[in-house]
């Protein structure tokens, strides 16, 4: 399959270009595209061959099910059943953007984006390509993150073509994701129960509580992997080739042990350090790559280049790569769950 890759500036680009990308989703194509939080790789709502697609192409297992992508709240109507004040609430706060409501299902919605659960996880992006490109398809585009499964997610054109060059038919590259991780997965189960986040990302617990007025939970942060809170959750994620081993403590102690561990590493294994600004210098002479996640004040650039520098690990070869652990407030949740994912439990606290 020949893909068709072609480049929209964000900032000024004219409807007409991304016409062929949604006339391709409307006939049952997989269009990959960008969004602000992370590449998607969609399919419209309503057609079942075209869904089955996605998780053939992802190598996706088909329990874990999609988010529907929309442009405007009143396609809610073909999708949920039920929108309680809550939901209203969230919707008026924080649509469009990186947050995913889950919802009480019509039962017309296809099995195979629920993967059979009751429920169905919508959310609204405030990317100006993707929100046109939903526009102009005007159905319902069910997308999960355009990777391989189980690779970091795509927050460049790049990384996209990467693992789906001649394997989808179209490619929209936007440039550069903003926020970097995927979208704050929300799981509102009725009036008088917790309001649950299923999945940490740039709308943070904090941010969430200010709007409802209640306090919201965190599912733990390393939730073990044989007893899954939400589907997805049992499968390894984000993990580059490399061994990813994630040090925790105060800055002294974190950077004594990484270069302990760097001292006492096979010389002929290639290593990585993924730390803060301040510290880029200390790595140099011992490791072989030192990557930055920037300045230790504003983790949000930290969410933004995560996924990036993982991949870039793996475009060098990368056997062994240390990161410097990320507090865990604000976004840093949603960053430190990302990397919990891609150490698959290697964690030492100093
Ligand atoms: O930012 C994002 O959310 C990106 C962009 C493309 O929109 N999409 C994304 O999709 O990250 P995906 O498929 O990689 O992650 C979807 C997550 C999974 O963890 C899945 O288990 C959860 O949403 N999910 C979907 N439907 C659900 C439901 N009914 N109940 C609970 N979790 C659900
Ligand atoms: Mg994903």
């Amino acid at each position: 399959m020949l893909t068709k890759y072609i480049r929209v500036d964000r900032d000024n680009f004219e409807s007409s270009e991304i016409e062929e990308a949604a006339d391709s989703l409307r006939r049952g194509e997989l269009v990959a595209f960008p969004t602000e939080t992370v590449y998607g790789l969609g399919a419209v709502f309503n057609d079942e061959t075209a869904l089955k697609n996605i998780f053939l192409t992802k190598g996706r297992p088909m329990d874990n099910p999609l988010i529907v992508h929309i442009w405007d709240p009143k396609q809610l109507v073909d999708i949920v059943a039920e929108i309680d004040d809550k939901h209203q609430k969230l919707i008026d706060a924080f649509w469009p953007g990186p947050l995913t409501l889950i919802f009480p299902r019509k039962p017309e919605i296809s099995n195979i984006i629920t993967a059979g659960l009751s429920t169905v996880a919508v959310r609204m992006p405030s990317h100006p390509v993707a929100a046109e490109l939903l526009r102009l398809t005007n159905i319902p585009v069910a997308a999960p993150s355009a990777n391989l499964s189980g690779k970091p997610s795509p927050t460049k054109g790049e990384h996209v073509l990467n693992d789906f060059d001649g394997k989808v038919p179209f490619i929209i590259d936007g440039g550069e994701c903003d926020t970097g991780l995927e979208s704050t997965v929300l799981l509102i189960n009725g009036k008088d129960e917790k309001v649950l986040i299923l999945r940490p990302g740039a709308i943070t617990r904090e941010m969430l509580e200010e709007v409802l007025g209640e306090s919201v939970e965190d599912l733990p942060l390393n939730v073990p992997v044989d007893r899954p809170q939400a589907p997805g959750m049992k499968y390894r994620h984000y993990a580059p080739q490399a061994n990813v081993v994630v040090v925790e403590g105060d800055d002294g102690a974190v950077i004594a042990e990484i270069e302990k561990q760097l001292s006492e590493q096979d010389n002929d294994l290639q290593t990585a350090v993924i730390c803060f600004d301040q510290n880029m210098a200390v790595y140099q002479s011992q490791a072989d790559l030192v990557l930055n996640l920037g300045p230790k004040k504003d983790l949000r650039i930290a969410a933004k280049r995560l996924f990036d520098l993982l991949r870039y690990c793996d475009k060098e070869e990368i056997d062994q790569i240390y990161v410097e652990g990320v507090a865990g407030y604000g976004v840093g949740v949603a960053v430190c769950n990302r990397l919990y994912k891609a150490a698959g439990g290697k964690i030492i606290h100093v």
